[in-house]
């Protein structure tokens, strides 16, 4: 016969199982958070993007990028979109960041009419998670479901930001090392960086890998050197796919295989190395990259969140509260 526990043993798993029902209550995301507190929250991240990649296609991009920024620095909270102050000193003007990452101006115009709607409801890290959904997607690229309910960081990283986000001159063992370390697969990183075939790059960026590099198709390397010479014109932009840099589609890939990949980092992927394969089943199948892309998106909106009591809504997504 079955001893009963005694009550320090129920004691500990009553407590055991409660901690399991709160971690599984706070540490998820899910599909309608704001069903009840914000029902419009799709749409009015959608129609305010649609005006801004109406007017700009770029910023569809730009967004995404700042959504990839965010996530891979401290989780998916928001915490690059806090300005530096006097006494505090944020990720914007981490390396990576600094005269290059954009659309804070987007995500703004999106926080006052979600503030003006649903009142200290809706966190700023849940709203660029659906930006960036619907920059991808206004621009011919997947869409997704968007998991919410995540909360806004009162803290942010510039070390972090520095150390944890990839440079343009990255080897491939060092691309898969960064996205390992945040539990992404090889696979999941060659998906993620289809991102670039959309957006704009500055001359600075990728002028040694149009200069100096062998593995380069050499009509395109001498195309590039028309608005990126030597010296000079530091900021000029050029497209990332030279091909349809407005479409989001699977024109990265042939770029690659064509040794038309704008970085060095990029080019890494398609080099005679692991990863060729996958480059060349996306450049022949945009279906197959589309779903790989949208399923490790939602992956990347789930690094580290802050949900349940942690972080707090912010009123702006500039400041903490
Ligand atoms: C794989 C490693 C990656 C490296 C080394 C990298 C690096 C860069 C660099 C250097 C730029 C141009 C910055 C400038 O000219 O100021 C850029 C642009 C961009 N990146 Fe990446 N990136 C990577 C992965 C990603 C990922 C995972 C995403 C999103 C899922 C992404 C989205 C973008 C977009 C959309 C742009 C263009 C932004 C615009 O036009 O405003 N990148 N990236």
């Amino acid at each position: 016969m079955a001893l009963p526990a005694s009550s320090s043993t129920s004691r500990a798993l009553v407590l055991a199982l409660f901690s399991l029902l709160l971690f599984s209550v706070q540490g998820q995301l899910s599909n309608n958070f704001y069903k009840k507190t914000c029902p419009n929250v799709q749409t009015i991240v959608r129609s305010v993007m649609t005006q801004a990649v109406a007017k700009e296609p770029r910023m569809g991009a730009s967004i995404l990028r700042l959504f990839f920024h965010d996530c891979f620095v401290q989780g998916c909270d928001a915490s690059i979109l806090l300005d530096d102050t006097s006494t505090f000193t944020g990720e914007k003007n981490a390396g990576p960041n600094a005269n290059s990452v954009r659309g804070y101006e987007i995500i703004d115009a999106i926080k006052t009419q979600m503030e003006a709607s649903c009142n200290a409801t809706v966190s700023c890290a849940d709203i660029l998670a659906l930006a960036a959904r619907d920059g991808v997607n206004l621009l011919g690229g997947p869409t997704w479901n968007v998991p919410l309910g995540r909360r806004d960081s009162r803290t942010a990283s510039q070390s972090a930001a520095n150390a944890n986000l990839p440079g343009p001159g990255s080897s491939l063992a060092t691309l898969i090392s960064i996205f390992g370390a945040k539990g992404f697969t090889a696979r999941e990183m060659t998906a993620l960086s289809g991102a670039h075939t959309i957006g704009q790059t500055r001359c600075q960026i990728f002028r040694s890998r149009i200069f100096n590099e062998a593995n380069i198709n050499s009509s395109f390397a001498t195309l590039r050197q028309q608005t990126c010479p030597q010296t000079g014109s530091d900021n000029v932009l050029s497209p990332i796919d030279i091909q349809s840099p407005t479409t989001f589609d699977n024109a990265y890939y042939v770029n690659l295989m064509n040794q038309k990949g704008l970085f060095h980092s990029d080019q890494e992927l398609f080099n005679g190395g692991s990863l060729d394969k996958q480059v060349k089943q996306y450049s022949n199948n945009g279906a197959v990259f589309a779903k790989d892309f949208a399923k490790a998106m939602v992956k990347m909106g789930n690094l580290s969140p802050l949900t349940g009591n942690n972080g707090e809504v912010r009123l702006s997504c500039r400041k903490t509260n």
